[in-house]
């Protein structure tokens, strides 16, 4: 038994010292220490000695087991090393490294910090009020009457919640109009506010998505009149669209001003001539007006003291009309799509 286990020893440990693969090295761990390993069958017979020589042979036993499992362990370790080195001679340290790809900030949020900073230069803060709001801060306080179509389920996305006592249904707010009363609500005179963030409603087509982004300009002080509200219009259109662009206000109704206007700017394609894009000349923008006295009263502000201007732009609709940007499909814009987004 002693020779045959001081055999096995010898055996291994050839095996071991010759091998260079980790694999062989696996297969040679299992050839002798696995379940139907030869040492291990060898030490099955160790009952089977006779008493007095047990002892001694189990000790052997033990010995050899441990020494092939240490020399099994070493060579693992050197074969680790050899593997990396042998790696690392691979690498060619003059050639080129590649390079990460580089992306840049989404189109939109290119136009919003676009926008904010044009406003902020005639001194307009940047500020962004609920996407979930209650019916009283998107139609109510600002005097849309009980029945107005843009309450609709069509047009407006409610939450299926408890209506609250006091502001009525929560909703997902359909424009940054409700941010007028929130300001209002919150702060006193003078206020010169952009108020720009996601709005929602039910709409998808190529022209429209459910979900866009609005910006909202609100100046309150004594004496503001419609001068001042144009003055506004044309520095952004300048500033934003170029030089060679201009804005016209036109009579229109909205809710929360008196007088409402529709604000133009001049076509950028035919320089305000008319052609196939704008047809006379004229792309629509969005609303504008001078805020009506009871959105004052619904805020706490009182309108014989103060009055105001203020008017609301679509983000996506801005950045289409700008010169050099055109987009067929307005959901593009969110369809994740690198080989859109990398064009711009
Ligand atoms: N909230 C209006 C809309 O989404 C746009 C608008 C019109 C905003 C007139 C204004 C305004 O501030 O004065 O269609």
């Amino acid at each position: 038994m002693e020779n045959e286990l001081l055999n096995i020893k010898n055996n291994a440990m050839s095996l071991i010292l010759d091998t260079n693969d980790s694999e062989q090295l696996e297969e040679i761990k299992l050839q002798f220490l696995g379940r139907s390993g030869v040492l291990t069958q060898a030490m099955k017979e160790l009952p089977k000695i006779d008493p007095e020589k047990r002892k001694e042979v189990g000790m052997l036993a033990n010995e050899v087991k441990i020494t092939i499992e240490n020399a099994i362990s070493d060579k693992e370790q050197q074969l680790k090393h050899t593997n990396v080195r042998i790696r690392l001679e691979k690498i060619d340290v003059t050639n080129p490294g590649i390079r990460p790809p580089l992306g840049h900030l989404h189109l939109i949020t290119q136009a919003i910090s676009e926008i904010t900073t044009i406003f902020e230069r005639i001194g307009f803060t940047r500020v962004r009020y609920p996407e979930v709001e209650w019916d009283w801060y998107a139609f109510e306080a600002l005097n849309f009457p009980k029945d107005h179509p843009a309450r609709d389920d069509w047009e407006t996305f409610f939450i299926d919640t408890e209506p609250n006592k006091k502001f009525g249904p929560m909703l997902l707010t359909p424009h940054t109009s409700s941010g007028q009363i929130r300001e209002m609500q919150d702060n006193k005179p003078p206020i010169k506010i952009l108020n720009l963030t996601k709005c929602y409603r039910r709409q998808s087509d190529v022209s429209h998505v459910p979900m866009f982004h609005q910006f909202e300009g609100l100046a309150i002080d004594t004496n503001l009149s419609i001068v001042n509200l144009k003055g506004v219009l044309d520095y952004f259109v300048k500033s934003y669209f170029g030089e060679k662009r201009n804005a016209r206000i036109r009579p229109y109704h909205f809710e929360f001003t008196e007088p409402s206007f529709e604000v133009d700017v001049s076509c950028g394609v035919c320089s305000g001539r008319g052609c196939k894009l704008c047809k006379e000349g004229w792309l629509e923008m969005g609303g504008a007006g001078m805020v009506h006295p009871n959105v004052l009263k619904n805020t706490g502000i009182d309108p014989n003291k103060y009055n105001g201007f203020a008017f609301g732009w679509g983000v996506e609709r801005v950045l289409m009309m700008k010169e050099g940007i055109e987009i067929d499909d307005l959901r593009l814009l969110y369809s994740n799509k690198l080989e859109f987004l990398e064009q711009f």
